[in-house]
């Protein structure tokens, strides 16, 4: 254990790492799983359920991991008390391993003392299905990042079905089934992918949980748990939580992320720290959303950008940050070329201008749409993505805009 800084009185708290032990939010959620699981067990048709775990497009952080390890970890407390030897294996199986990799995992994980290199498949997984029946042992496999092992080239249907129904290659001695799978996914897509290459194990899903994005009375509560756990007490005011869970909120036009939340009042607390400051201020948190802020902005994306695009893009981040919401084509075609003039750029003509909004939206750094039937007809409104904070693109957009003016040549 480190010695305390003053702010921080666990500091591994706020590592990406750390699971607490209990789960304020999402509870009911991992109790659901961790009954069913159990109820499973108990109709002694063996133990071979699938259920599934998944997110929404694009949204992370939002507790996939976190219900699905702890639901395992609750299977082994609630079912060891009820006399039941359980146990629970975790995969992440980002970057495609292979089927030999997730069994030498496997074996790792459950203490087997066999050597996995130079055997087949099968005869790991025979090893592994024996070592259950020898045990009485029942495995709950959680094999996270699913979706990218169904499109990894590199893991064949036949792997698949081997390994997700173990016992249809390999009975069990005394013919009860012992392994159960709880798969979590990025998002919905995951069960296209499984209809085309495993349908089999797709029917076979009993239970479907779509997590959403957290609210941030949600996050709200799992930030005040981080800061009781890791944080020295009295160090930090109920309002900056506040402040951050409504920040990433999903109800208040958040992301939703958790692991946002938390890594942002950490580094509040950083700062806090570094400054030599007892306690955490309203500048801290401030400076903390911010820098979490300016990740959002596409720093690369926006280098790639012509110098006209720059200046559509800050023309729109202007008329945003004046007056919110969308703006109309023609609105921000007048201030582009304002804008234009001020950094002494000819504004290019209307054809131009439409590609690079096409361009623009494509990217992902405007939405564009049809603005219904108005006063002069139909027409095109805008707005910046809404994930973007207007005043940090403005800076960043400015700051990029300046670097090409000095680099032009003079005439
Ligand atoms: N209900 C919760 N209670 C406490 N902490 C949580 C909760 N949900 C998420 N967290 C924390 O937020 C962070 C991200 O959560 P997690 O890794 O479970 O998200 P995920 O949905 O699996 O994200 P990804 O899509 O990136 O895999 C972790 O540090 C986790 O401990
Ligand atoms: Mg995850």
């Amino acid at each position: 254990m480190e010695v305390s800084s003053g702010i921080f009185k666990d500091r591994f708290v706020f590592d990406e790492g750390y699971k607490p032990r209990r789960l304020l939010v999402r509870d009911r959620e991992a109790s659901l799983l961790t009954s069913r699981y159990l109820a499973k067990l108990d109709a002694m048709a063996g133990f071979t359920d699938v259920s599934l775990i998944y997110g929404s497009i694009g949204r992370v952080g939002i507790g996939k991991t976190t219900v699905a390890t702890y639901v395992g970890r609750s299977l082994e407390e609630v079912g060891g008390r009820k006399g039941f030897n359980f146990k629970h294996v975790y995969i992440n199986t980002f970057g495609a391993p292979s089927l030999h990799q997730i069994l030498s995992v496997m074996v790792d994980q459950l203490g087997m003392n066999i050597s996995v290199r130079g055997s087949s498949a099968l005869e790991v997984l025979k090893a592994i299905v024996d070592h259950a029946y020898l045990k009485d042992m029942f495995i709950l496999l959680i094999l996270d990042e699913f979706q990218s092992l169904l499109l990894s080239p590199r893991v064949s249907e036949d792997d698949l079905y081997l390994l997700m129904r173990v016992y249809e290659e390999i009975p069990s001695r005394d013919g009860v089934n012992r392994i159960s799978y709880l798969l979590v996914a990025s998002d919905f897509r995951v069960t296209a992918y499984m209809r085309e290459r495993i349908p089999q194990v797709e029917s076979q899903i009993g239970f479907r949980m779509h997590l959403k994005p957290y609210t941030s009375e949600e996050l709200k509560v799992i930030l005040t748990q981080r800061a009781e756990e890791g944080l020295v007490e009295g160090v930090w005011d109920d309002y900056y939580i506040e402040l951050i869970s409504e920040y990433f909120g999903e109800d208040k036009g958040g992301d939703g992320s958790a692991r946002k939340a938390i890594l942002t009042l950490r580094m509040a607390a950083e700062l806090a720290e570094a400054e030599g400051s007892s306690v955490i201020r309203e500048d801290h948190v401030r400076r903390a959303l911010s820098e979490s802020a300016l990740s959002y902005i596409p720093l690369d994306e926006l280098r790639a950008l012509s110098t006209h695009e720059l200046l559509l893009m800050l023309a729109l981040t202007n008329v945003v940050m004046e007056k919110g919401g969308w703006a109309t084509t023609g609105e921000l075609m007048d201030r582009y070329e304002e804008i234009a003039r001020y950094y002494g750029e000819q504004p290019r003509g209307h054809t131009q201008f439409h590609t690079y909004i096409k361009n623009l939206a494509t990217m992902g750094l405007m939405d564009v749409r049809s603005s219904g039937k108005g006063v002069r007809g139909r027409t095109s409104i805008i707005r910046l993505a809404p994930e973007i904070p207007a005043d940090r693109m403005r800076e960043v957009l400015e700051s990029i805009i300046m670097d090409r003016i000095k680099q032009r040549p003079v005439e």
